[in-house]
């Protein structure tokens, strides 16, 4: 086990997110709509040295497994992500996380005046256009969101 593994803890069940970007743990987190609040015990390391990509954040969730949806969310915000699935210690399943091909109450329109920020019972919904540079399309107003406007809106 090399001493990076070392600074956080096992879990016995639960989810490691491993290889996001240095410095997106707190997105994930977010996107994820965890809030610490519900007493589960979780674990975030950021920005440790790796090799495949210089610095990277990993986050571990305890007794929770994440669904396919949440897993594409994830994408969003750390695109190469791995999930690791973990059940007594060991990581039994690895998942990759893939862009959606819509997303739907996530994020918010940066447009004002969009239907989905009127105040209107109508839940954002985006189209991926590019997945790099990531661009989303607003359902909507046909806006286009850029990578900044998404981790702004989340
Ligand atoms: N029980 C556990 N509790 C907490 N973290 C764990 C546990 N088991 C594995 N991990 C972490 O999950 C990640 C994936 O574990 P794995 O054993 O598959 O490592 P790996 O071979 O380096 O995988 P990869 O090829 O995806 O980098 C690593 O960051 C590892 O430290
Ligand atoms: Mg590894
Ligand atoms: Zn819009």
């Amino acid at each position: 086990m090399s001493e990076m593994e070392l600074r956080v803890s096992k879990i016995k069940d639960g989810t490691v997110i491993d290889h996001i970007r240095g410095g997106y743990a707190l997105d994930v987190i977010k996107i994820l709509g965890i809030t610490g609040k519900d007493k589960r015990v979780m674990t975030i390391a950021i920005n440790v040295p790796s090799k495949r990509f210089g610095a990277k954040d990993i986050v571990k969730i305890e007794g929770r497994a994440l669904n396919p949806q949440e897993v594409n969310r994830i994408a969003l915000v750390a695109p190469h992500a791995s999930i690791n699935i973990v059940k007594g210690y060991k990581v039994v399943e690895k998942l990759e996380v893939k862009l959606p091909e819509t997303v739907e109450g996530i994020i918010k329109c940066v447009n004002p005046c969009c239907i989905s920020n009127s105040g209107e019972p109508v839940v954002s919904k985006f189209y991926l256009k590019t997945q790099e540079p990531l661009l989303l399309k607003c359902h909507y107003c046909g806006i286009t969101l850029d990578e900044a406007d998404i981790l702004r809106h989340l």
